[in-house]
Formats: C-alpha cells, structure tokens, sequence
C-alpha cells in the first residue's frame, strides 16, 4: 500500500519533457510509483487533477543559512515550492569559525538572529544543528571563501601567507568531507575582495573533488566580462565546475552586456568545460548596506569602519572614494537605492536615499552613512539598476537555471520585519506564472527544468530534481492559472498564490496552501555520494 498517492495531475517531470496525465505514488521518503495507480490503496490521497505536479523546486541561490534557525518552518520559500535551498553563497557561509577571529564573524554574518551564536566551530558542528531541530526542506551547503579567509586572516587586507593559504585550503578540504557541496565567493565584499584569483584556485582545488565554485563575481558592471572570464579561469585551474552566481549586468551604462557574458559561458562550455548560470527574475538586485562604501573603508573589520565613520577625516576620505566606489561607479543614482531594512530606523525602509535625504534635510551620502553607524552595517538595500531585456536573455539561455538571492523570511515575526526585495516570497512562482504563462518568454517544461533537473545536475544529486520511481519524493502541486507572485517591493511580506501542496522527503510541509509545520528537511551531502 501507499503512503500517499498524488492523483490525476499533470506531471512535468523536471526533464523538461511535456506534461503527461499521471498518479505519483509515495511510499516512505520515495517515490515509488508513477502512471496508472487508480487501484493502488493509498494511505492519503491527493487530489491534483486540477493541477501541474513537479518536483519540489531546488533554490539553486540562497541566503537562508543566516535565517533558518530562527525560522525551522522556512515560510516564504516552502509556499513557493520550493524543497531544497543551496545556502553558503556569494562567500558567506556561517561555518567554519575560528577561536581568533570569532567577534569579526559576528560583523562578517549577513544576519543574526536567535541561536546565531558562532558556538560551533567545524561545519560538521554546525550542520549538526540544522537536523538536531529540524527543518522544513532540505539544504546542500556551500563554503564562503570570505568566511575561510576571515577564520584564518581576518579583515586583513593583503594577500595571504603561503601558510594562511594553506590553512585556508585544508578548512576546505575538511568542509567537503563533513559535508560541504563546494565553494562559494563574493568577490565584491570584503574580505573576499581583497583577494586576488591564484588564492582562490588554491582554495578551489580544496572543493574540487565531488564540489562546484559558485561565484559573486568580481565586478557586475564595466568589468563583467574579465569577471566572468576569472570565474571560468578557477573552475579550470582549480578543476571543478563553475556557477556564475545571479548573472545581470549592473547599473545603466553596461545594459545589454548579459549576452557578451552568456557568450563566455557557451564558449567555454565548447571547449569542454562545465560551466553555468543562475538568474532570479526581477529588475532590482539587493545587498548589505555596507556595500556602498569603498572597499578600504571595511579594512580591519567592522569595529574599524565604524571608527572610520565616526572620524571627520576618515568620513571625508571615504565620502571622496565613494564617487568612485562599487556602486556609484556604475551610474547608480541616490533615488535608485531603496533602503530595505534598517530596524533601528524603521521610518526610512522603503525610501530611496534622494528622498531621505529631503526628509533629513542632509545629503544622502550622510544619510547613508548614519544608517550604517545605526545598523552596524547590517541594514540591506535595494538597488534598482537592472535591465528587463538582460534578465529575460538570461531567463531562457539553456544552462541557466533560477535562483532567488533571497532567503527564507516569515510574514510574521522578527523576520518580517522592513522592505526587503520580493524575491524572498516570490521568485518561483513569478518564473511560472509571469515569465511562462502570462508572458510566454519561457515554456512551462523549461521553466520547471531550470528549477529541478537542472540544479539537481549541478549539485550531483541524483535521486532529487525529477518525478520517477526511486527518486526521493520532494514534489510541489500548482495551479498552472493561479500560480503568481504577490510580494512587491512597496509590499513584500505576501506569500505566493497557487502553490496548493508540497512535499518533502515524502511529508507533506504545504496541504491545501497551509503549512502543516512538519520539517522533514535534511542536510543533502551529494559530494559524498
Ligand atoms: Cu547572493
Ligand atoms: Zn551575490
């Protein structure tokens, strides 16, 4: 007998083959049968005939690991069906932590929320406390080259010893082996930024055996294609496949250069090398609010840029390079920077930096730097530089996949607090019901590809991302005429329409659009076999 039987849906197998009518069976965390079933018994049936069944949705790019200890249920991203999450990206993972350098891994975290407390040190130790209170969907780790350079260095801006990079690249090879699925960079954040590429293939070589590089790359706008290059130099040199983190070309004057960067990637896929792509659908891009200084202004840690902004010289100096800085320099505008969340100012989330700055009667660049002093460099923006035409080349090359950038919030709570960019709550639905039914960019098939054969490729996982028998049974069932995004960035906190059941590991974590409260989740080990 079954466990459960999804019946009569329209199954969209993750392949990226037409839908065919048929009931998936469950027994177990697998599945164990699909086609025909009317006569199996079933211990709970589902009725899907109104729906498309697929398997659960892999985030492919994640930020969660900094907030699913406060939030186990994983609640925007579950009711996009999504089942798993690839955490640890754009450099940043919280493990592994060093006795030294633990306080600067307090300022380094993206996020911290209840039961963030550094108390591990290994990754082995860390991942044991995901599964010892559960979760609601599975996770596969990546390792933070900031996090690695910051145990072992800290913010110290120069190259490393030949012993740091070293000690950096066997934190490495022991994060694979307790569990890691590769290496991730945010070449833009310091201190990873401070780094130049043979550092970096060094400590790739590390993930190299069963892991993949996802990158940050270094620069978005005037440099993208050097960067995408450099990406695909470290996956070469290092010996292990590359991901090109959420690729987009960053402010105005470097729109339409997606394509010149899609154009590396299939060259160098031609010549033999396994590289790709993911993209999240949307105009705006999102960071951490310290993102906005110059590079030299975090040297030393987050201790030393508060200092350096609480001195008038140091803030004149700063001021001066920030003409020249990372974002400014692409031709973003103060009334193109939305503040996203900013809790201990919550009159300004919402607003654009032109504007504070009429309210606070200051130029914004003052403005921006008191809401950095009051976060603690913290707070996160919203960036609207992104090109429509960009994001939709991306959207349909065929080895890019999706990613949200965005992380698992609540609509209540301590995470549903501030503006922060929809992609959280909606990204997957918006693929299917924007950018495949209503828009017709994308075929439904392919859409669902992009979200489930196609990360599970990248991650090596070969029993997830697809609908056959033996597979594990992580499975999502839309509405194909209701799926939508309703978050907004005037209105973010709304969770998805459409996304009816989802399961995980064989339970269900979505029933009737509801979250049940079961975490079946489990920690996927895939360079492990
Ligand atoms: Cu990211
Ligand atoms: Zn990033």
């Amino acid at each position: 007998m079954l466990d459960l039987k999804i019946s009569g849906g329209q199954v969209l197998d993750g392949t990226g083959a037409p839908a065919v009518r048929a009931d998936v069976g469950v027994t177990g965390d697998s599945i164990t049968a699909v086609g025909d079933l009317s006569r199996e018994p079933a211990g709970e049936t589902v009725d899907a005939a109104e729906l498309i069944v697929a398997p659960g949705f892999i985030d492919m790019h994640s930020h969660s690991d900094w907030r699913l200890f406060a939030n186990r249920r994983a609640e925007s991203k579950i009711r996009q069906g999504v089942t798993t999450e690839v955490v640890g990206n754009c450099g940043f993972s919280p493990a592994p932590v060093s006795d030294e350098f633990r306080e600067d891994m307090q300022g380094f975290a993206l996020y911290v929320g209840p039961g963030m407390d550094f108390s591990w040190r290994s990754v082995k130790d860390y991942l044991r406390r995901y599964e010892d209170d559960g979760l609601a969907l599975n996770v596969a780790q990546l390792i933070g080259h900031g996090t690695l350079r910051l145990a072992v260095m800290g913010f110290a801006r120069r190259a490393p010893s030949a012993k740091e990079l070293a000690r950096m690249r066997s934190l490495m090879e022991s994060a694979m082996a307790e569990g890691a699925c590769g290496l991730s960079t945010g070449l833009i954040y310091a201190p990873g930024s401070y780094s130049e590429t043979p550092e970096i293939v060094e400590i790739a070589r590390g993930a190299a055996r069963g892991g993949f590089y996802a990158s940050h790359i270094r620069g978005e706008g005037a440099t993208l294609l050097d960067s995408v290059a450099e990406a695909i130099r470290v996956g070469e040199e290092g010996g292990l496949p590359v991901q090109v983190s959420h690729i987009k070309t960053a402010g105005r004057p470097h729109w339409g250069r997606v394509k010149d960067a899609l154009a590396l990637i299939d060259a160098a896929r031609a010549r033999g090398l396994d590289v790709m792509a993911d993209v999240y659908p949307y105009t705006a891009s999102s960071t951490t609010i310290r993102t906005l200084l110059p590079d030299s202004a975090l040297e030393g840690g987050i201790g030393a840029m508060l200092g350096r902004l609480r001195d008038p010289a140091a803030r004149a100096r700063i001021r001066d390079e920030m003409a020249h800085g990372a974002v400014l320099a692409r031709g973003v505008g103060w009334g193109d920077i939305m503040i996203a969340y900013a809790p201990s100012k919550p009159e300004v989330q919402g607003l654009r930096l032109d504007e504070i700055g009429r309210r606070w009667g200051k130029d914004p660049v003052e403005c921006a730097f008191d809401i950095i002093e009051a976060e603690k460099g913290k707070g996160y923006v919203i960036l609207f530089q992104l090109d429509e035409a960009d994001l939709r080349k991306a959207l349909v090359h065929p080895h890019v996949m999706i990613g949200s950038d965005g992380s698992s919030l609540a609509a209540t709570g301590p995470l549903s607090e501030g503006k922060p960019h929809p992609r959280s709550y909606g990204t997957f639905p918006r693929v299917l019901g924007r950018y495949a039914r209503d828009e017709g960019v994308l075929t439904l098939p392919a859409a669902i590809h992009k979200m489930t054969g196609m990360p599970a490729a990248r991650l090596g996982l070969k029993d997830r991302g697809v609908i056959r028998p033996c597979a594990k049974a992580d499975v999502v069932a839309f509405s194909p005429g209701r799926v939508a995004d309703l978050a907004t960035y005037e209105d973010p906190h709304r969770y998805a329409a459409g996304i009816e059941h989802v399961i995980v590991n064989g339970r269900a974590v979505v029933r009737g659009g509801e979250h049940t409260g079961n975490l079946p989740g489990r920690v996927l080990r895939p360079a492990m076999g």
